[in-house]
């Protein structure tokens, strides 16, 4: 880490926020006319990587989409609207929430439709890890979302260590076995 740059400037959460909205097309739907979610998940990473953006002032790549639920499918002709923010900005990385809610242009109702966890890691144009500024949550629920998204950092380290272990036990366990 020695070789990364301090970054002393604290952003707030608000400064994050971003939005997207979307009019679904025949092009974006399966074969029963719902949205395909691929093509969800494409949305949720370009408005997740908004948040990224205005937080870091950086180039960003996608380490990982942590958590995504699809709670109800989207219609063709429906308006989608996603909204993202940083929970909680690590070292080089940042958690970034994303919420969809998709409306029925002809009833006006409005459904959450998905929510999703992205990481994103600021790199320079040589892909050079950046560190990130400061976040500074405000409000209750900024506060609650950042301390899920130190539990969620916590959950992903602790599974990478429990999988190469068990990776490191399989390659012994081949290596044992070949010699009997
Ligand atoms: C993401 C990437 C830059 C991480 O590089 P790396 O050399 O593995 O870096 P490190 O292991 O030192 O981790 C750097 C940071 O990323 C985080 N990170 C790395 N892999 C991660 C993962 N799978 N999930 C969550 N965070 C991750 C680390 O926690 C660390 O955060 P911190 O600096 O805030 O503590 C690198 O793996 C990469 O370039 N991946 C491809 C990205 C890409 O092309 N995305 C689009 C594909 S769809």
């Amino acid at each position: 880490m020695s070789e990364i740059e301090a970054n002393v400037t604290v952003r707030t959460v608000a400064s994050t926020q971003s939005e997207m909205t979307e009019l679904i097309l025949p092009n974006d739907t399966n074969t029963l006319g719902h949205l395909l979610g691929g093509r969800l998940m494409h949305f949720i990473d370009l408005t997740g990587a908004m948040a990224a953006y205005r937080h870091s002032r950086s180039h960003v790549v996608t380490a990982a989409m942590d958590h995504i639920d699809f709670i109800q499918p989207v219609h063709l002709g429906d308006l989608v609207t996603l909204k993202s923010s940083v929970n909680r900005a690590f070292t080089t990385s940042m958690e970034v929430g994303v919420k969809v809610w998709a409306e029925n242009t002809r009833t006006a109702s409005i459904a959450h439709v998905a929510s999703a966890y992205l990481v994103f890691v600021a790199i320079d144009m040589e892909g050079r890890r950046q560190r990130v500024p400061q976040l500074l949550p405000e409000t209750p629920d900024e506060i609650r979302r950042s301390e899920d998204a130190l539990r969620r950092r916590e959950y992903r380290e602790a599974e990478a260590v429990r999988r190469k272990n068990a990776k490191l036990t399989a390659a012994r366990q081949a290596e044992t076995a070949k010699q009997l």
